[in-house]
């Protein structure tokens, strides 16, 4: 059945961002309806992303745990893996958090509409479900409407050995040989989910090095552990063909300095980027703009150059990251309803949640190199700390950056558990223009991870007596 509704606020996309968006707009007091094609509210980043990826990676660190404990003196033997049992276990948690989701929208008022949403012009929308079509029209509307795996131009997306991070995440079984083409966040966090879970794991990056935004030094203890936990790691390597052998191999041709292989997989995961969802909203019915990427253009509001239409998120470019969204979503939000927000955040922090985590803020070191950015640099190795110690994270390391001039903290980087968690002592440290002293004067629990961070600050200020640090100008 067709209707006709009115709204001041439609938000297209419930993902991070979007269900942000459309609660922070009814918060403020507008009529908000939030338009999610799929069945489940959350988006990729609940439903098939960030959480259970997340839950999976949390597994995969216990289980490492689990096996030093014997070098302690508590032993549990090999593990046994109910393939089963993990993936209702990380369903359970999607499933209640997208629960929750749906009972806030509910608490709010936002009316939830199930369908694909398709611009008929700049103010109206049509949604199409399998039920019914509904005509919306709108005073203002909130693009929220994500990112989707990228693929290599000849590979066979349709063999039931091509894996996404979508289809890789549900957890269908765990393959005797996998293949990770693209070294980055998705490929390393699902090969070592799928490595610690028994699999035989190569990787095939393009360029000469993984994580290429982080700096070397903190993927370092990282890629000494994942070089033990895969069977290999190709870099400055593509792969430049595909010969499906029967339904669940496929040979593949793996280039490297112009030399050729060939290697039989029954699983090839394809995580070489993502590419921005705007393709299929009927953006060419509105005067929205779009760059090269088909990535949507916004200004510092989160607006369009349609005046009553926002974008944010994955939509409108990198980094591609939940947090992001969500802060670009409460911008756009406020913004829409008359408030003066912008996107003013001084920094956005990228964590890798593999085992080492490695998270880092603000300047890198390749950053500053790149750009001519003057900085000075300290570091506080886990080796010299207790709780390190006790956790077994002596590889783990804090690294600080600092204005040479005013000493005030310019990025950080941590590699080691919970890094992710870590690192937003320094976020919020250089969002509050925070200098060494202001860190390292401040007094930090002991023993835990998180003195680390005051610990290479005091390093830079030359305060540290946990370590000998020769007084500068000492040699
Ligand atoms: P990515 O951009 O992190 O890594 C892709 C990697 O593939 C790069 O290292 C690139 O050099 C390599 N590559 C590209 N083309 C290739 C080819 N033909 N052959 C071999 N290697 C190739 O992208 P990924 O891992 O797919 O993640 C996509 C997005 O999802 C990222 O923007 C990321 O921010 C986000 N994400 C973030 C997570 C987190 O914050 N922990 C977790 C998962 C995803």
């Amino acid at each position: 059945m067709d209707k006709t509704e009115k709204t001041d606020i439609v938000v297209i996309g419930s993902g991070p961002g979007g269900y942000a968006a459309a609660f922070r707009a009814a918060d403020l007091g507008k009529k908000v309806v939030l338009v999610e094609k799929d069945k489940t509210l959350g988006g990729v980043c609940l439903n098939r992303g960030c959480i259970p990826s997340k839950a999976l990676l949390h597994i995969v660190r216990v289980m490492a745990e689990v096996a030093h404990l014997e070098k302690v003196g508590v032993s549990y033997g090999k593990p046994k893996i109910d393939i089963k049992t993990i993936r209702e276990s990380k369903e359970k948690i999607v499933s209640q958090l997208g629960g929750g989701i749906e009972k806030l929208a509910k608490a709010r008022g936002v009316e939830v509409i199930n369908g694909s949403a398709f611009f008929s012009s700049n103010s109206e929308l049509s949604i199409e479900s399998n039920k019914n079509s509904v005509h919306l029209l709108f005073d203002k509307c909130i693009i929220a409407a994500g990112s989707k795996a990228s693929m290599i131009p000849n590979a066979p997306i349709e063999h039931s050995s091509i894996l996404t991070s979508r289809t890789a995440l549900q957890l269908n079984e765990v393959p005797k040989k996998l293949l990770v083409i693209g070294g980055g966040v998705i490929g390393l966090e699902l090969g070592q989910v799928y490595a610690s879970l028994g699999a035989s794991v190569s990787v095939v990056e393009f360029l000469p090095e993984i994580i290429p935004g982080a700096d070397s030094d903190v993927v370092k203890p990282l890629l000494r552990r994942l070089k033990k936990e895969f069977s290999s790691i190709s870099f400055s390597s593509k792969v430049v063909g595909f010969l499906p052998m029967d339904e669940d191999t496929v040979k593949v041709v793996i280039e490297h300095e112009n030399q050729t292989k060939e290697e039989v997989f029954d699983r090839v995961l394809v995580s070489v980027g993502r590419k921005p969802n705007s393709s299929s909203l009927g953006i060419s019915n509105t005067d929205i703009k779009t760059n090269e990427n088909e990535f949507i253009v916004v200004d510092d509001y989160q607006r369009t150059s349609v005046k009553n239409i926002f974008a944010i998120g994955d939509i409108v470019g990198n980094p591609m990251l939940a947090h992001k969204a969500t802060y670009e979503g409460k911008i756009a939000a406020e913004v829409a309803c008359g408030l003066p927000a912008a996107m003013d955040a001084s920094v956005i922090p990228s964590v890798v949640y593999t085992d080492p985590e490695v998270a880092w803020v603000g300047l890198t070191e390749k950053e500053a190199r790149l750009h001519n950015i003057p900085y000075e640099k300290s570091e506080f190795p886990w080796a010299a700390s207790g709780k390190a110690m006790i956790v077994n994270a002596i590889q783990g390391k804090t690294k600080t950056l600092f204005d040479p001039v005013t000493k005030r903290l310019l990025g950080a980087a941590i590699v080691g558990p919970a890094a992710g968690d870590l690192i937003s002592e320094a976020c919020l440290a250089i969002e509050m223009g925070a200098d060494a002293e202001d860190v390292g004067l401040t007094i930090h629990p002991h023993p835990t991870l998180g003195e680390t961070f005051a610990a290479a600050t005091e390093v830079f200020s030359g305060t540290m007596t946990d370590l000998y640090v020769p007084p500068k100008g000492v040699k």
